[in-house]
């Protein structure tokens, strides 16, 4: 049917193109036709936007002030350096990228989401951290500015949008499961004590005793370092001077070592299971529900899960996409779900927000396009999706 209309309207076009053209001299007709094949070929219905049905953003909170826990003996900022915030928290610039990542996803969901904020549209989800609850709602803050009649005070340009969190000893979806999967983490020991690992230490001895010797800090794991980088990357996102003996090995050594950490959390198809695959399983819930019209609510569009670092890292990895890195502050993955009239049939698209000031980058899983059809997108990565997560961690409570 919709075939047949298209076909409709290019002929109609055409003849259109014709009459005009015949009223016009040599000339000036061939640019006059290519205007004409131009609006023809720009007038097919291959729109994403008008297409999509389905959004789900994994994003680290913005730029924050150092954790009391990552910090060193030698550290020359202590805690007055980073008042009036206090440890772990988000800077200005930090609330910036945030509320940015909103801004950009209003400019490229409008006409989707619509001018009007309606409660059942959206869903936000955070740990159970100030930075990331606030960095939630920075993010809402530049997603939904309030429609003319939904605005409320002319002095605030601004919606209140509720967010929702698990308390942290309850929380069994975006809490690092080290805590509450007792088989991620009898994995996750082994994988840091395996042999490669060993290896992988003994060649950077020389570094941990250097970092440990300039931070009086013991170094002994790569968790060691990981809490130098973001203590460090913190301070130097707030624009301090690092001590000169940072120069040797950060960012580049510091900042590699960091990623291999990362990279053994999700080191294995296991790992990659009951980490990233809980989340993973959950948003394709979410689309097939969607395709089968019984999601609930039903007029939900956009899911936003406001995390960490590992939080962008573990949804890469069950995609098979995570090339060894550390995530920016309010770095993004987007799962989009489409229907393509042209092929009659669902399919998903990933984008890969690295900085937030710039372009997202699309994403394509081995062996499937850039639209990956919605039924290979579940077999590619059905690898990595528990089936039932509470008997495949081997927890003594129910994780559902
Ligand atoms: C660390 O300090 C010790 C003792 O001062 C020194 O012998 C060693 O060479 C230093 N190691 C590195 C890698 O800087
Ligand atoms: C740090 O300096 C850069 C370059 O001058 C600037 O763009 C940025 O906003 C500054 N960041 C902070 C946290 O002040
Ligand atoms: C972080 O952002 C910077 C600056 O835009 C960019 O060059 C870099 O590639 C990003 N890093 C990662 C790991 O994505
Ligand atoms: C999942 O496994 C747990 C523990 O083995 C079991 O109690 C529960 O009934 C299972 N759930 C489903 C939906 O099969």
């Amino acid at each position: 049917m919709f075939i047949i209309f298209i076909a409709f309207v290019v002929v109609l076009l055409v003849v259109l193109c014709l009459l005009i053209l015949s009223y016009f001299d040599m000339k000036f007709l061939v640019s006059l036709a290519l205007a004409c094949i131009a609006s023809i070929a720009t007038s097919q219905p291959v729109n994403d936007d008008e297409s999509l049905r389905l959004v789900s953003v994994f994003f680290r909170h913005g730029a924050r002030t150092p954790e009391l826990k990552d910090t060193y003996p030698n550290d020359p900022y202590k805690l007055d350096t980073f008042q009036p915030m206090g440890w772990g928290q988000l800077t200005n610039h930090g609330k910036r990228m945030a509320f940015t990542l909103g801004k950009s996803l209003r400019t490229r969901y409008h006409d989707f989401l619509g001018d009007i904020y309606i409660p059942e549209a959206i869903r936000t989800q955070t740990t159970d951290y100030d930075r990331t609850k606030m960095s939630a709602l920075l993010l809402l803050a530049g997603l939904y500015p309030p429609a003319p009649i939904q605005k409320w005070h002319e002095e605030l340009n601004w919606l209140p949008i509720p967010i929702q969190y698990d308390n942290e000893k309850h929380d069994h979806t975006m809490q690092r499961p080290n805590s509450y999967c007792p088989n991620y983490k009898n994995e996750l020991d082994q994988q840091l004590q395996s042999d490669e690992t060993l290896e992988y230490l003994k060649a950077h001895k020389n570094t941990f005793q250097y970092i440990a010797n300039h931070t009086g800090k013991p170094i002994n794991k790569l968790s060691d370092v990981f809490q130098i980088y973001q203590t460090l990357t913190a301070e130097k996102t707030m624009n301090l001077t690092l001590p000169e003996w940072t120069a040797k090995v950060y960012p580049e050594e510091i900042t590699r070592i960091a990623a291999k950490q990362c990279e053994i959390e999700n080191g294995n198809d296991l790992m990659k299971r009951l980490f990233g695959g809980r989340m993973l399983g959950k948003v394709i819930d979410n689309m097939v529900a969607k395709t089968e019209g019984s999601l609930h609510p039903h007029e939900r569009k956009i899911f936003i899960y406001s995390g960490h670092e590992y939080s962008v890292i573990n949804i890469l990895a069950v995609l098979d996409l995570y090339e060894t890195h550390f995530p920016n502050y309010s770095a993004a993955v987007i799962i989009e779900l489409h229907y393509l009239r042209s092929r009659q049939d669902y399919a998903v698209k990933v984008l890969h927000v690295k900085d937030v000031f710039q372009e997202p980058i699309e994403l394509t899983l081995a062996n499937c396009d850039v639209l990956c059809p919605l039924n290979e997108f579940v077999t590619l990565t059905a690898k990595h999706v528990p089936k039932n997560y509470t008997a495949e961690c081997g927890s003594p409570v129910n994780l559902d």
